[in-house]
C-alpha cells in the first residue's frame, strides 16, 4: 500500500500501521479501557442523516469560517498532539506547513517534539498552544511567556486530563517517550527498520516546550501515564484556568470541557471558546461523545462562546454534521496524525486535501454555499 492508495482517512490508519512499530501505532490508535468512547466519538456522526436542499446554485461556494478570531479556510481545526516527530521524523513541521498550505488552525502540545519558537517563526497561519498544568508553576509561566513572545493566537487549556486515563495498549507494549528498545520491545522496532533508522539517525528527540524544567524532556524514558500523573497538576480548578487566562491575556480555549454546567463557567471565566472533547476516548472511557452531547451545550451558551466539536472526525459529512447540530467549527486529531506517520508532510496534505474535498462535495450535495447555512433544519436524528 502506497500513499496513491489512501482515498479516505481510514486508509492513512492502514498506511500508518504498515509502517509503524506496533508500539507506537497503539499509542496513536489506543483509547482508554474497552475504547468504547473512542469508537462512538466516530460513530455517533452516523446515528443522524442529512438532509439536502437542491437547484441551491452552487457553482460557488464559500467553505470558510473565522473561528478564535481567525479565518480558517475549512470548517476543521487540526488538534493539538503530543510526540509527532515519534510518529514521522518531520513531525509537528510536516503538520504545521501543512496546515499553513491549506488555511487551517492547528495546535501544537505542551508535549510537542519541536519549540514554541521554531513553529512561531516558520508559518503565519493560526496556531494554538496545547497547555498542560504542571505541579512546577514556573515551567507554566515559561509556557505562556513563551507563546506570547512567539505570538501564539490561542492558548487551549486542556483540562480533562487530570490524571492519565487507563490505556491498556500502552501498558502491554511499554511504550514509552523517548521510545526505549529493551530486549523484549526490540524487535518490534527492528521490523520496521525505514522508521526505526529515521528514529536513530535523524535530529535527536527532546520535548523542547519542557527545556530546562523537566527531566524528562531531556530523554529519560517515561510513560505518558507515569508523566501525566507525576508531572501534572490535580489540584487544578477554575480558579487555575481564569488566572491562566488573565496571565496568557490572548485569546483563551477549554479543551475537554462536556458538562453544560461547565460550559456555563467557561462562559463566566472569559472564555472566547471552548472545545468539546473526550480527548479521543482516551481519558474516561463511558464519557459520552463530543457529537451526541453537542445539541445540549450549544442550545445552553451557543453564541455566548464559540463550540468546538473535538473528536471522532474522519469524514466531511461528520465536519457538516457536527457544523448543523450547532458547532462552530469541528476539529481532530488521528485524521491527520495517521496521515503523518504514513507519509510526512505529503501525508498529511494528502488526508487535507481529501477532507477539503469531501467537505466542499459535502455542502454542495447539501445545496449550501456557506457554513452558516447548516443548520438543524438539515439534520434529521433517526
Ligand atoms: C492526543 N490529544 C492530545 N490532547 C491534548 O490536549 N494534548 C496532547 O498532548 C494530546 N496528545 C495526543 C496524542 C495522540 C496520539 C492523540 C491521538 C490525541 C487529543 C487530541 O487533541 C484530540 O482531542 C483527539 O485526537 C480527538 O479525537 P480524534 O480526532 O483523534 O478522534
Ligand atoms: C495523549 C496526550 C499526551 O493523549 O495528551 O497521549
Amino acid at each position: 500500500m502506497r500513499l496513491s492508495d489512501c482515498h479516505n482517512i481510514d486508509d492513512f490508519r492502514k498506511l500508518a500501521r504498515q509502517r509503524l512499530p506496533w508500539p507506537v501505532f497503539d499509542y496513536i490508535d489506543g483509547a482508554a479501557d474497552d475504547e468504547l468512547t473512542k469508537v462512538r466519538n466516530t460513530a455517533a456522526f452516523a446515528d443522524c442523516d442529512l438532509v439536502p436542499d437542491v437547484l441551491a446554485g452552487v457553482a460557488d461556494i464559500d467553505t470558510s469560517v473565522t473561528i478564535m478570531g481567525r479565518k480558517s479556510a475549512l470548517p476543521l481545526i487540526l488538534s493539538p498532539t503530543a510526540l509527532q516527530r515519534i510518529f514521522h521524523w518531520q513531525g509537528e513541521r510536516a503538520v504545521a506547513r501543512a496546515a499553513e498550505k491549506f488555511g487551517l488552525w492547528f495546535g501544537i502540545s505542551s508535549l510537542g517534539t519541536v519549540s514554541i519558537e521554531e513553529i512561531g517563526e516558520l508559518v503565519s497561519s493560526p496556531k494554538l498552544f496545547q497547555l498542560y498544568v504542571h505541579k512546577d508553576q514556573g515551567l507554566n509561566r515559561s509556557m505562556i511567556e513563551r507563546c506570547q513572545a512567539a505570538k501564539f493566537d490561542a492558548i487551549a487549556l486542556t483540562v480533562d486530563t487530570i490524571v492519565s486515563g487507563k490505556r491498556e495498549r500502552c501498558a502491554r507494549s511499554g511504550f514509552t517517550s523517548p521510545p526505549k528498545f529493551t530486549p523484549s520491545s526490540a524487535l518490534s522496532y527492528a521490523i520496521k527498520p525505514r522508521w526505526a533508522l529515521d528514529y536513530v539517525f535523524r535530529e535527536k528527540f527532546r520535548l523542547p516546550q519542557l527545556d530546562g524544567h523537566v527531566s524528562k524532556g531531556a530523554g529519560e524514558a517515561v510513560s505518558i501515564a507515569s508523566y501525566f500523573n507525576t508531572m501534572l497538576d490535580p489540584s487544578m480548578n477554575w480558579q487555575t484556568a481564569e488566572t491562566i487566562r488573565k496571565d496568557w491575556g490572548g485569546t483563551f480555549c477549554l479543551k475537554g470541557v462536556m458538562s453544560v454546567a461547565d460550559a456555563r463557567r467557561a462562559v463566566e471565566i472569559g472564555a472566547d471558546a471552548i472545545m468539546v472533547s473526550n480527548h479521543g476516548g482516551r481519558q474516561l472511557d463511558g464519557s459520552r461523545s463530543p457529537f451526541d452531547q453537542l445539541r445540549e451545550i450549544t442550545d445552553a451558551v451557543g453564541g455566548e462562546i464559540e463550540i468546538i466539536c473535538d473528536g471522532g472526525v474522519r469524514r466531511g459529512t461528520h465536519v457538516m454534521k457536527a457544523l448543523a447540530a450547532g458547532a462552530d467549527c469541528a476539529s481532530g486529531g488521528r485524521l491527520y496524525l495517521y496521515a503523518l506517520a504514513a507519509a510526512g508532510q505529503a501525508g498529511v496534505e494528502r488526508a487535507l486535501e481529501i477532507m477539503q474535498d469531501e467537505i466542499t462535495r459535502g455542502m454542495k450535495l447539501m445545496g449550501v454555499k456557506s457554513v452558516a447555512e447548516l443548520n438543524r433544519d438539515r439534520l434529521r436524528w433517526r
